[in-house]
């Protein structure tokens, strides 16, 4: 076919995102470079090895965190929705400064090491059963491998290839990544740590990751207790308030073994099709609504509000639902319409 979707509109945001944390990162770590041998005692000499190493690893850890704290954040308040949709690339820029950090580290640990700095990494330091000088590297290797492994495998290209159920599956291992280079550092630069800066920061970003998840699983408890339990019987859940959906955009309804629904308003009118784009299962209800269309935010396919149909020439079809409003809340029935289905736009004041 020679039509192709449009990128999605708000795409030239992503290249100033982009070119912001590019240039926090680069900031940062000048900084940390020019301001870090300042701080150096006499017993402590400065030495440039480790400089870059701590700059580069504490860049990685800190870049890890905001990463992490980006999910829960979106789903808290609607502003952070952009950074979600950015956080591939700086995914990838996160890989490429962790790498540097090894690098740097196995320049200099391991540099004069008779088998290889490989080998000594791997099984020069056999004392697991000691926290003070337990091999700790391996730790920060784990959380490596897999900062790599999530970026070689960013591309769209392997999303379709492995599907988004393992895809995402994948993304979960960001996690165990993560406990293990807070091990990698609690078991590593915190032993011989003369400042408690190091230690306020690991505790920080610990603390601001748990939190994060934990307030955000709360609130969507809180949201999906809303959708009608009491209702379980009926046939409509209450999706909630009709001011809760701004003009132009979605709000997803979670349903109890079923797909989310993406319920959209637009000119007035309240539409709901499944949360699940055609393509490869982006969300759509984080998308907006463009031309008249539901937009994903993931690579801009579309659909008529209506029908769930993607406009012609394209012949995706979404299931669509059906709506009621009644006191001000939004009914959904939870069955889904056969996908491209036409369903009556509910008119809402
Ligand atoms: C092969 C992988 C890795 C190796 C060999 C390695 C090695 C090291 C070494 C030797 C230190 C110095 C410890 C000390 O001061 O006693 C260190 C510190 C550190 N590493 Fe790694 N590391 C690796 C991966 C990672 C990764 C993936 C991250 C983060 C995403 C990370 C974050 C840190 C941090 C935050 C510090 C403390 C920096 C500071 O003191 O300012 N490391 N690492
Ligand atoms: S456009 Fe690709 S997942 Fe929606």
């Amino acid at each position: 076919m020679s039509v192709r979707y449009e990128p999605v509109g708000w795409n030239a945001s992503k290249i100033v995102l982009d070119a912001a944390f590019l240039a926090m990162i680069t900031t940062y770590l000048l900084g940390f470079l020019w301001v870090a041998p300042r701080f150096q005692t006499i017993t402590q000499p400065p030495d440039d090895f480790t400089v870059r190493m701590n700059a580069f690893g504490s860049c990685a850890f800190l870049l890890l965190t905001v990463i992490l704290c980006i999910g829960p954040a979106a789903r808290l308040d609607r502003r952070f929705l952009p950074l979600l949709y950015n956080r591939r690339h700086l995914g990838v820029m996160t890989a490429g400064v962790a790498l540097s950090h090894a690098w740097a580290a196995l320049d200099w640990y391991f540099a004069y090491s008779p088998n290889g700095r490989f080998v000594n990494l791997l099984s020069g330091n056999t004392s697991f059963g000691q926290v003070e000088g337990f091999p700790f590297e391996l730790f920060g290797l784990f959380g490596l491998l897999v900062l790599a492994l999530l970026a070689l495998t960013s591309h769209d290209f392997w999303l379709h290839f492995l599907t988004p159920r393992v895809w995402k599956g994948l993304h979960m291992l960001l996690y165990a990544g993560y406990l293990s280079v807070v091990m990698h550092v609690a078991l590593g630069a915190l032993q011989a740590a003369q400042s408690p800066l190091l230690a306020v920061v690991v505790a920080f970003s610990v603390v601001l990751v748990a939190g994060l998840h934990l307030a955000a699983g709360r609130v969507e408890r809180r949201r999906d207790a809303a959708v009608a339990p009491a209702h379980r019987d009926a046939p409509w859940v209450i999706a909630g308030p009709v001011g809760a959906i701004e003009e132009g955009a979605g709000l997803v309804v979670h349903l109890a073994d079923a797909e989310p629904v993406a319920i959209f308003r637009h000119d007035g009118m309240l539409s709901a099709v499944t949360n699940l784009c055609a393509h490869q299962s982006g969300p759509l209800g984080e998308g907006r609504v463009v031309d008249g269309c539901i937009t994903c935010p993931w690579h801009g396919f579309q659909y008529r509000l209506a029908d769930g149909r993607a406009p012609p020439p394209f012949t995706e079809r979404l299931a669509t639902y059906r709506l009621r409003v009644e006191d001000g809340m939004v009914l959904l029935d939870p069955r889904p319409n056969p996908p491209g289905t036409f369903v009556e736009p509910v008119v809402v004041a």
